[in-house]
């Protein structure tokens, strides 16, 4: 029987031509990419060209991305560069960011003479902006905005653009975690102007375990991993090339595609939120369910009536071959 998988803002599964893409560089195409012979010479090409592929769906510059082991790392090296080689000495976020982003946040700030704050939510889940221009306004003190540009639970989409121009108004630096958007929506960089920006492979047909950091070449940063010269020396350690690869061909895929998977998929989840309503009485959503514009088509987050059978749900369902976040 076929399973209904319906975890995709968790992890998806590798595209087949993403895997088809790979396999050579499993099996054939083995050197280090530091190595000055032919075998290293191939593979620096390889890694290179990927990153100019990447660099060119995001009219980024290709020094510009730093591949990295995904987002968790991506997001750890945003703040580790904020704290330690730009001197903020502020971090405004919310509280529904992921993780990876809130508790490093709240780890550097511990050990550190940052100081961390917590920027307010509207009711629907959307940042309140007027307050972050308020926060943005209270201090002269350097500052780094983190906030993530569609949220993996209830699905909000930041507008980054204003958010952006609220950050360089008050001449903070801003970074959006973009893990959930990437590959899913068009970035142009050199309309929006951000400082860090992070993907995740695995969240859009690609391999785990593989992303990278987006570092405007404004910001000057320095190694984050120590002991090799790889990625411009901002991250030693020799490249997982056959990942990198797999990242560069799930995003041309997702580019290719972008308008129809879109239109695609925002109809499924219009018939499964309408089917839930006709269904299930007292059913309700979190997020903005208003309007389609402000939230990721990819995620819907509902709330069932409290029963006694709650705590069984996820359960029932996996055994009826549904899997549910
Ligand atoms: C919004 C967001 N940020 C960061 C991450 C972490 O990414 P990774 O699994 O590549 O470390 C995730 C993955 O769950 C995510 O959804």
């Amino acid at each position: 029987m076929k399973k209904v998988y319906l975890d995709n803002a968790a992890t998806t599964p590798v595209a087949p031509e993403v895997f088809e893409e790979m396999v050579p560089y499993l099996r054939d195409v083995f050197g280090n990419p530091s190595s000055q012979h032919s075998f290293g010479r191939q593979a620096k090409g390889v890694l290179e060209t990927a990153r100019r592929k990447v660099a060119n769906y995001l009219n980024a510059k290709p020094s510009e991305i730093v591949f990295t082991s995904g987002g968790t790392e991506a997001d750890n090296m945003v703040f580790n560069i904020a704290a330690n080689e730009l001197n903020v000495e502020r971090f405004i976020t919310s509280e529904i960011e992921h993780h990876a982003v809130l508790h490093t946040a709240e780890h550097i700030c511990s050990k550190r003479k940052v100081e961390l704050q917590i920027v307010k939510l509207l009711p629907n889940g959307h940042v309140d902006l007027q307050h972050l221009e308020k926060l943005l306004a209270s201090s002269n003190k350097k500052t780094l905005v983190s906030l993530m540009h569609g949220n993996n639970e209830i699905g909000n989409l930041l507008p980054l653009k204003k958010v952006s121009e609220l950050c360089r108004k008050h001449n903070a630096y801003f970074h959006s975690d973009t893990v959930q958007t990437m590959a899913h929506y068009k970035f142009d960089l050199q309309a929006l102007d951000v400082d860090f920006l992070t993907c995740s492979a695995h969240k859009f047909h690609g391999p785990k375990g593989i992303g990278f950091l987006y570092i405007n070449s404004h910001v000057k940063a320095v190694p984050m991993i120590h002991g090799g010269s790889q990625e411009r020396g901002l991250r030693g350690g020799t490249e997982n090339l056959y990942s990198i690869v797999g990242l560069a061909k799930a995003m041309e895929l997702a580019y290719t595609n972008l308008e129809e998977h879109q239109i695609h998929v925002q109809g499924l989840k219009s018939y499964m939120k309408q089917e839930l309503i006709a269904n299930i009485p007292d059913v309700s959503f979190h997020g903005d369910t208003e309007s389609d514009e402000n939230s990721l088509y990819t995620v819907l987050n509902v709330s069932l009536p409290a029963t006694s059978k709650a705590a069984m749900l996820l359960f029932t369902l996996d055994l009826k071959v549904i899997l549910l976040k």
